[in-house]
């Protein structure tokens, strides 16, 4: 069972990420049901990474091609998400990871919670395709660093190849 014990190492770092990896690994153990997974990686972002207001997934829609709102925690949030639309929608379109600093100086920002001061999307791939993104909010600008995107993007990879649908 997962044991909530705080991650002391500083946010961002080789040593926060190696910790997050570990209870990951213990949430995902024995799991291989994707709505399980995600949902459980939600709650242990938004549990672990100081001073976020929203941690979860959007999801490609095939018919569409529109992102819609998968497992999370925070705030009710858009539910519906255009290609190239945001933050999100443009780290679909372009295929990477997107970090905004300060999302009121990125062009199209979607606001779902007015909190919302920094932003980091990291998209998810399978079998060399993008099908949905990672989507991180703070209320502090400046939240997110090179280290957490590194460390995200790593925890991704992992948590899609454990994970079926
Ligand atoms: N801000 C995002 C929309 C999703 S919410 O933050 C949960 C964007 O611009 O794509």
């Amino acid at each position: 069972m997962y044991e909530a014990v705080r991650i002391a190492h500083a946010p961002g770092g080789a040593d926060f990420y190696r910790e997050l990896g570990q209870q990951m690994g213990g949430l995902l153990a024995g799991e291989r049901n994707w709505m399980a997974n995600f949902a459980n990686c939600a709650a242990l972002l938004f549990e672990q990474m100081p001073d976020l207001n929203w941690a979860g997934f959007y999801l490609l829609e095939e018919g569409s091609g529109d992102l819609v709102v998968g497992p999370f925690q925070g705030k009710p949030a858009c539910a519906r998400i255009a290609r190239g639309r945001g933050v999100c929608g443009t780290a679909l379109a372009e295929e990477r990871a997107v970090l905004v600093p300060d999302v009121h100086e990125f062009p199209g920002h979607i606001a779902c919670d007015a909190a919302s001061r920094s932003e980091l999307v990291i998209p998810l791939r399978r079998e060399g395709r993008v099908f949905g993104v990672l989507d991180l909010d703070s209320p502090l600008v400046g939240r997110f660093s090179d280290g957490d995107l590194a460390g995200l993007e790593r925890l991704m990879v992992r948590l899609v190849s454990a994970s079926d649908w």
